[in-house]
């Protein structure tokens, strides 16, 4: 896992930025994929996004925040009691700030409400800001999967959360 550069001094909290969470409309769907190729090596297309909009179990949500209605977003799979966390991101320059945990966190919560019990996701073994984010919000390493990224090849983690139910 590679350094990452140490954390400002003061970190502006997601409330003070008008942070909040929707859902993923058409309108949003062009500037989610910008983001996702600034973001990723193999992003996905806009295209993509479109056709899981209203997909059973694909909770499709977006990151708004004060002066930017789409500063970054988030996609879960949720099948039965399971849940696979597919995609996440902050727009590059509103990173470091607290909204990548803001919006995993509503995730999490979201996937609670649903019944899911176990969420799950794969990340880059380079990765070490992302793996920093899940590791404060309680994922743990359950595996590895060899090479299964392009560009550059590189092995992922698998990671998972169990969440405590609702009641
Ligand atoms: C991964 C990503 C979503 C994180 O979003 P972010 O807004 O930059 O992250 P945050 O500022 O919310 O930080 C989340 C946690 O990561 C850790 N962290 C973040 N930056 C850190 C740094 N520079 N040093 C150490 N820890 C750091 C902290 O534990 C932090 O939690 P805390 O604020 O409760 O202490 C964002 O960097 C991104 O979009 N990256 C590109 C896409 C990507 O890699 N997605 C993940 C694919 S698996």
């Amino acid at each position: 896992m590679s350094t990452v550069a140490p954390r400002p001094s003061s970190i502006a909290p997601a409330a003070s930025l008008g942070a909040f969470i929707r859902g993923m409309q058409e309108v949003d769907v062009e500037r989610v994929a910008a983001i996702e190729r600034q973001s990723f090596t193999t992003p996905w297309q806009a295209s993509t996004f479109r056709t899981l909009l209203g997909r059973t179990g694909a909770v499709l949500r977006v990151l708004e925040v004060q002066g930017d209605p789409v500063a970054g977003y988030a996609l879960l799979w949720c099948i039965g009691d399971q849940g696979e966390l597919a995609n996440i991101a902050v727009v590059d320059e509103l990173r470091d700030l607290g909204l990548g945990a803001f919006l995993l966190d509503a995730v999490m919560e979201e996937a609670r409400a649903r019944g899911v019990e176990s969420i799950y996701l794969e990340v880059r073994t380079s990765n070490a800001r992302a793996r920093a984010m899940y590791a404060s919000r309680g994922f743990e390493e359950i595996g590895r999967r060899r090479d299964y990224y392009e560009k550059p090849r590189e092995d992922a983690r698998v990671l998972v959360r169990r969440l405590e139910p609702t009641r």
